[in-house]
């Protein structure tokens, strides 16, 4: 059965554009059939708590003799990780916090990337090699490197960094941008760029999910 891991992390449970761009993306999921299932993971509804111990970020092969790790923790990091790796597809809801990417799911991330499970660790696996990640990421300004905030991106680098070459999974990135457009008065003029944002946003995730499904 073909199954799409559905995380979302946006604080704002009515008008977030990230979870509605993840909501389209499943729904496009389900429409290729009956057998297309989505497992849904909400990160700010359910959040994670952080890592109990420095030691999780190691594979039980690696760890010293004399480190240990509670079993509550290390009961929720093993679902997690079989979550990721029974998945076929994941899209991730990322909303762009403080120039980085939520603390709900940055958890999430320090749960699953373990060296030695789930990234190579000398010649160790790799499991989730080629299999295919979509990264949502709503944003209130704009990004492009012909804007006044290029280089101020730190999500989607550290996003790629961890999906894309650590855990070696091929990476799909769709923005929303200029989101606060519609809330900041100084930003009205640029309504219309958010709005084009938006629709680039639908037609490329549309796009990804005929293509992965
Ligand atoms: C805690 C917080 C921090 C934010 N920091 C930034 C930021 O650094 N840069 C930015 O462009 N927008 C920032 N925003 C605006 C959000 O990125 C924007 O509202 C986006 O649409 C949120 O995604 P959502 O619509 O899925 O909730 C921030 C919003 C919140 C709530």
């Amino acid at each position: 059965m073909p199954t799409l891991l559905h995380l979302d992390s946006s604080a704002d449970r009515t008008g977030s554009v990230s979870r509605t761009l993840t909501a389209r993306f499943a729904a496009g999921w389900t429409a290729n059939g009956a057998d297309h299932a989505v497992v849904r993971r909400d990160l700010h509804a359910d959040p994670l708590p952080h890592l109990a111990t420095h030691v999780l970020h190691w594979a039980p092969h690696l760890r010293r003799p004399d480190e240990t790790v509670p079993a509550a923790a290390e009961d929720l990091q093993r679902t997690l990780i079989d979550e990721l790796l029974a998945a076929d597809v994941v899209v991730v809801g990322a909303p762009m916090y403080n120039w980085s990417l939520p603390s709900t799911l940055k958890a999430w991330v320090d749960n699953i990337h373990v060296p030695g499970t789930t990234a190579p660790f000398g010649d160790g696996p790799q499991p989730m090699a080629g299999r295919p990640v979509v990264i949502v990421s709503s944003r209130g300004a704009q990004y492009g490197p012909d804007t006044a905030n290029a280089g101020l991106d730190h999500e989607i680098p550290a996003l790629q960094q961890v999906l894309g070459v650590a855990l070696g999974m091929s990476v799909y990135v769709v923005t929303a941008e200029l989101t606060l457009a519609g809330r900041i008065a100084a930003m009205a003029p640029l309504a219309g760029e958010a709005e084009a944002s938006l629709a680039a946003a639908e037609i490329a995730l549309d796009a990804v999910v005929a293509r992965l499904a």
